[in-house]
């Protein structure tokens, strides 16, 4: 595995940028037309922004019709067995548009296609796919494409472990209020479960300068929320000897001036420190939420999963980031059903959610990666069994997150109004700790800070009334 950072020369960019001219030109007095879809976490929807963003460069707008569409690319999530089953369902179902239109191109990227045995698959049993790139070889996309439109052959192109860092690659970003904004890719931590650090490569983070640069532009561009990505922020500027620290990354941006507040993820317990509490409660732009996973609630379990803390460690952390800023939101992923977590392991981490009581949580059962060490470690468990616990795990949750809403009942709370709701005349709100708030209101307050007062509240969301 290479540990190698390559930044990409802005030459290099420009070059892209004329390849999608020319490709504009093919075009020519078409209105040609693109679908992306993504099915992986938020570094990845930011990836497919960029994706639209070549794409919109080309000349091609956005569909959601996969028979109107010209090219379709499905970016792709590998991190358990289900995201990748509905990769490939989806992409199964992609012979029918394609039949009907041989001309159209279907693209294939995301962390799935970094692991050999689905390059092959695809390869072998996906023949209306067009091309494959890993997500280090997206900068490099209108190349692959142009190759795919000029010489009608199929293009494989999964990543080399370059770990490429490239600066300029336009965005279309789908969202108007709320933006993301990718501070470093890769991972280090090797957790025995996940296979990130296989798809993404080694931790490399983007000169503080250019997060700053980008950061000012969403400012300008009207954006009221910033969300700093990473798999491991607080680990943010380690390789490149900036001396430039996440906490510090979070006051440069907060010293920006304008109405908009950040946000960021994720932060591994392992790494998450007072510096950074304490930046959080310094900076008023910073909104007051915090996602620590804590993955298990057993040490025999975080051992196994190569987490470096224990719970004690755990819990200590919660302890000062509570006393630091003490209405913040604290959230966290648990797996369920690590290979050989006992009844004994499972009531440790049963013991730890009482404990903290955590606004909300993501529970997943166990799935295991292929070359991932866990997928070599001994699991006489079922999944009928596994589900008895998580099971319990979620009633459990949902009744903490039903009582800590209740808490808010009678509170105002300053809010971003950021979207409509599923349900007719309703928009959707996020407090500072994240939570998310229904409102009755018009469509105009969108994008708008509002101080919401709350009157009701179930598992999932409270509800209020702008006052
Ligand atoms: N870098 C982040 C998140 C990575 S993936 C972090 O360290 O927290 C998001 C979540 O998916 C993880 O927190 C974990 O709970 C879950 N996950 C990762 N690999 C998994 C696997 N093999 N099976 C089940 N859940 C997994
Ligand atoms: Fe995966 Fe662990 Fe890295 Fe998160 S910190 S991406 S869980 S290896
Ligand atoms: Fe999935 Fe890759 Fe993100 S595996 S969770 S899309 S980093």
């Amino acid at each position: 595995m290479s540990i190698k950072r390559t930044d990409i020369p802005a030459e290099e960019i420009e070059k892209q940028l004329a390849i999608c001219t020319e490709v504009r030109q093919r075009y020519e007095g078409k209105k040609p037309l693109a679908l992306v879809d993504t099915f992986g976490c938020q570094q990845n929807e930011e990836d497919s922004e960029k994706i639209r963003g070549y794409l919109a460069e080309m000349g091609f707008e956005m569909t959601e019709d996969e028979f109107k569409a010209d090219i379709i690319v499905l970016n792709t999530c590998a991190v358990r067995e289900h995201a990748e089953m509905r990769v490939f369902g989806n992409l199964g179902a992609l012979t029918h548009p394609k039949k009907e239109n041989p001309n159209q191109i279907i693209a294939v990227c995301g962390c799935m296609v970094q692991q050999e045995h689905v390059v092959d698959k695809i390869k072998k049993s996906f023949r209306h796919v067009d091309l494959v790139f890993g997500p280090d070889e997206l900068w490099r996309f209108p190349e692959l494409i142009y190759t795919v439109m000029t010489k009608r052959k199929r293009v494989f192109a999964p990543g080399s472990g370059d770990g490429c860092v490239a600066e300029g690659v336009p965005h279309l970003r789908a969202d108007k209020v709320k933006a993301w904004l990718s501070i470093m890719n890769g991972c280090n931590n090797f957790c025995t479960y996940c296979i990130v650090p296989y798809t993404r490569f080694r931790e490399r983070s983007r000169q503080p300068e250019e997060i700053v640069k980008e950061a000012r532009e969403l400012v300008a561009q009207g954006y009221k929320e910033i969300t700093l990505l990473g798999q491991n922020v607080n680990s943010y500027g380690r390789d490149l000897d900036c001396g430039i620290t996440f906490a510090q990354l979070i006051r440069m941006i907060n010293s920006i001036e304008g109405d908009f507040v950040i946000r960021f993820m994720t932060s591994h317990p392992k790494d998450a420190n007072s510096e950074l509490f304490t930046a959080m409660r310094d900076c008023e732009k910073c909104e007051k939420h915090l996602h620590l996973p804590l993955q298990s609630g057993s040490d025999r379990i975080l051992k196994a999963m190569n987490r470096h803390y224990d719970t004690e460690k755990y819990l200590a952390l919660v302890d000062k980031v509570r006393e630091t800023v003490p209405d913040i939101v604290l959230t966290t992923d648990i797996i369920v059903g690590f290979p050989n977590e006992t009844d004994e392991d499972f009531e440790g981490t049963m013991s730890v959610i009482e404990k903290v009581r955590f606004d909300a949580m993501f529970t997943f059962i166990y799935s295991k990666r292929l070359g991932t060490p866990a997928a070599e470690m001994s699991d006489p468990f079922t999944r009928e069994e596994k589900q008895v616990h998580f099971d319990r795990l979620l009633e459990a949750q949902n009744r903490i997150s039903e009582e800590k809403h209740r808490e808010y009942i009678g509170k105002i709370v300053r809010a971003l109004i950021d979207g409509k709701d599923r349900e007719e005349g309703v928009l959707s709100a996020r407090t500072s700790g994240g939570r998310l708030v229904r409102v009755i209101s018009d469509e105009s307050l969108i994008g708008t800070f509002a101080n919401v007062k709350i009157t009701d509240c179930n598992t999932w969301a409270l509800r209020g009334e702008i006052v």
